[in-house]
């Protein structure tokens, strides 16, 4: 039951440092990360030439995440599709293609119809779910079970936590596959992760006040924006569903430097843009562009590491985060956009698990 949470969307969100640990423990021997003990009983990536990364919402927002960072550091090509496009189109898929779909579920329809099609065409499928019994675990040819333990609230929390490590944690196995990454690379990848559990612990107690009052003045307000580049991008796409869904404002997110070719035209005075910035590599384009919103207006929300530099004057608010490699930050950053959509439903007096016209598993198109 809520365990003496008022919701299980804040259960859920509570519960996330404690299952990110199971799921990774479940996936690490000696230090190292073994994928062989949590179901993945193949190699996953020497016998392909490319990846179709399958999923719909959150899962779909995950496999976004992860193509950025696959792509980056294993040199793969990477595709991501919502299943829905996927299933009804022609992709080129055949036996040189890993398919990985996403599901918390199990059962999502599209996903599942995406998968029979890759399966037919030959591919070999790759299932991360939370669901050990669902249609898709069944049907995949290797799994990775994300051990996010029941979620009950229709909007993904500690499961979109868990599908995000999971990948985490296929980069690093993939890291190690690529004989140019240095053991010492490698070792460092994964002494960061294992660090992730603990800093989300805190930066969930940390922010929760200060969120709570942003949050009041969100929920007067009638559209948000939410702007990243990179895996930050992919972050702004997740923080802007959450929020839509269950406080039914209008949320909307932009790679931040297409701001210019069309969306800046609704930037005025008051409008809340969220800027994630969880990347270092990326940030001085960013801000540029958070600059560029509040000279016409916008009320700025910084969400950044504590050692990034930056003029004061561009930002109303700031969020910070505790340092990390930032491939892993992303799990750090959605934890503020989590509390920020909680506590806005919470604010416009929402059923915050069980949001109008959503149900929790889709299994119908
Ligand atoms: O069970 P699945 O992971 O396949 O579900 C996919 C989406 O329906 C789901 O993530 C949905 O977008 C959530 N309600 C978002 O919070």
């Amino acid at each position: 039951e809520k365990q003496g949470y008022k919701h299980f969307m804040l259960k859920e969100i509570y519960e996330q440092p404690e299952s990110l640990k199971r799921l990774l423990e479940a996936n690490l021997k000696d230090g190292s990360i073994n994928l062989r003990q949590n179901g993945l009983n193949k190699d996953w990536l020497a016998d392909y030439d490319k990846i179709h990364i399958v999923a719909c919402g959150t899962a779909y927002h995950s496999g976004a995440l992860a193509k950025y960072l696959l792509e980056d550091k294993l040199r793969i090509p990477v595709e991501v599709e919502v299943a829905s496009e996927y299933r009804y189109r022609k992709p080129i898929v055949d036996s040189s293609t890993l398919m990985i779909v996403v599901s918390q579920s199990g059962e999502t329809a599209d996903t599942l119809a995406a998968l029979r099609l890759a399966k037919k065409e030959g591919a070999d499928v790759l299932a991360l779910t939370n669901s050990r019994d669902s249609s898709i675990a069944r049907e995949s040819d290797m799994i990775i079970y994300l051990k996010a333990g029941p979620e009950i609230a229709v909007a993904s929390t500690k499961a979109y936590t868990n599908m995000v490590a999971a990948f985490y944690l296929l980069l690093i196995d993939g890291m190690k596959q690529r004989s140019e990454i240095k053991q010492q690379t490698i070792k460092k990848y994964t002494s960061d992760l294992i660090k992730l559990p603990e800093m989300i612990r805190k930066l969930i107690d940390n922010s929760k006040a200060q969120i709570k009052l942003l949050a009041e003045k969100y929920a007067l307000k009638d559209n948000i924006f939410f702007i990243g580049r990179n895996t930050d991008y992919t972050l702004a796409l997740e923080g802007a569903l959450k929020l839509k869904e269950i406080s039914y404002i209008h949320a909307e997110a932009y790679p931040a430097g297409e701001l210019k070719h069309g969306t800046l035209a609704l930037i005025e005075k008051g409008i809340p843009v969220i800027a994630l910035a969880s990347r270092s590599d990326v940030f001085a384009k960013l801000f540029s562009n958070l600059e560029e919103v509040k000279a016409r207006g916008a009320e700025t929300l910084l969400i950044t590491e504590a050692k990034q530099n930056f003029k004061e004057e561009s930002i109303d608010h700031l969020i910070e985060l505790p340092l990390l490699n930032q491939d892993f930050a992303g799990l750090l950053a959605i934890i503020p956009l989590q509390l920020l959509a909680y506590y806005t439903a919470l604010e416009c007096g929402e059923d915050i698990d069980q949001p109008r016209n959503l149900a929790k598993s889709v299994t119908v198109e």
